[in-house]
């Protein structure tokens, strides 16, 4: 199969991640987490107490610690210029705020920047809410994974309780809602469906079926 780009997006805990990881280590191809993105610049303002309304303030920081992707035994690493965040950005205090800074213009734009900049030689899976209609609008695959929230709720509650972060099951289900409600409403690539891509239901699907769905579509798609 040639190198070609693989677009995932879909509401919070629905799978991409995933089965994007699956895939990318299927075809050889590299693998994207735009959502890690927006938790970087969401850790980074925390971190170093710049306040979301001050977009160009949290710009400098990201010019300054530039977001980096590494490969690990242990899975994908993510970077703040030299600090591993990968741990740190999974957790609630960014997870409670992440929506908000992803709302922001300026963050998108350099974001979105820096993913096409990823993407451009084809050979990738990437994940997020807006990768098939604005980072990667050419791809020639596009999935949009949906489940319902409950199931939603449950497997992130599950992942949460397996890495030891605090949580409460009615609160998560209730923040995985609002944040669902703030990134399908936001002014600027709000999540929605492409109009190009397949729509996967996974409610009631393991891991392997949905993966095994997707390779149909790609197949497919590239025949
Ligand atoms: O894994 P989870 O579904 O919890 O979220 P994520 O993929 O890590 O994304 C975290 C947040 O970043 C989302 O709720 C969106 O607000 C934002 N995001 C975005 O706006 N655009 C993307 N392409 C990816 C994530
Ligand atoms: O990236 P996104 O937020 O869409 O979801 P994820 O982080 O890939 O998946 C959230 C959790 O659901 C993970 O712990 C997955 O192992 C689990 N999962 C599942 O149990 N069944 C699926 N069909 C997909 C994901």
């Amino acid at each position: 199969m040639k190198d070609i780009s693989i677009a995932i997006d879909g509401p919070a805990s629905s799978g991409k991640s995933t089965v994007a990881k699956i895939l990318a280590k299927d075809y050889g191809y590299i693998y994207i987490d735009t959502g890690a993105m927006y938790r970087a610049v969401t850790y980074l303002a925390l971190a170093k107490k710049i306040s979301v309304e001050t977009e160009e303030l949290l710009i400098q920081a990201i010019e300054k610690q530039p977001i980096s992707f590494q490969a690990s035994e242990n899975g994908q690493q993510v970077f703040v210029g030299d600090e591993n965040v990968t741990e740190a950005i999974r957790q609630n205090d960014v997870t409670n705020l992440v929506s908000t800074v992803a709302a922001k213009s300026l963050v998108r734009t350099a974001l979105v920047k820096l993913q096409q900049e990823f993407g451009k030689n084809g050979g990738v899976v990437m994940d997020g809410r807006d990768i098939g209609t604005v980072v990667l609008p050419k791809a020639e695959v596009k999935i949009f994974l949906v489940a319902s929230v409950e199931e939603r709720a449950e497997r992130r509650y599950k992942e949460n309780i397996a890495k030891k972060i605090p949580t409460d099951f009615e609160i998560l289900k209730e923040e995985i809602a609002r944040r669902d409600y703030l990134d399908s409403t936001r002014e600027i690539s709000p999540l929605v469906q492409a109009e190009d891509a397949v729509l996967l239901d996974t409610t009631g699907l393991n891991i392997e079926e949905v993966v095994g769905e997707i390779k149909k579509i790609i197949i497919e798609k590239t025949r």
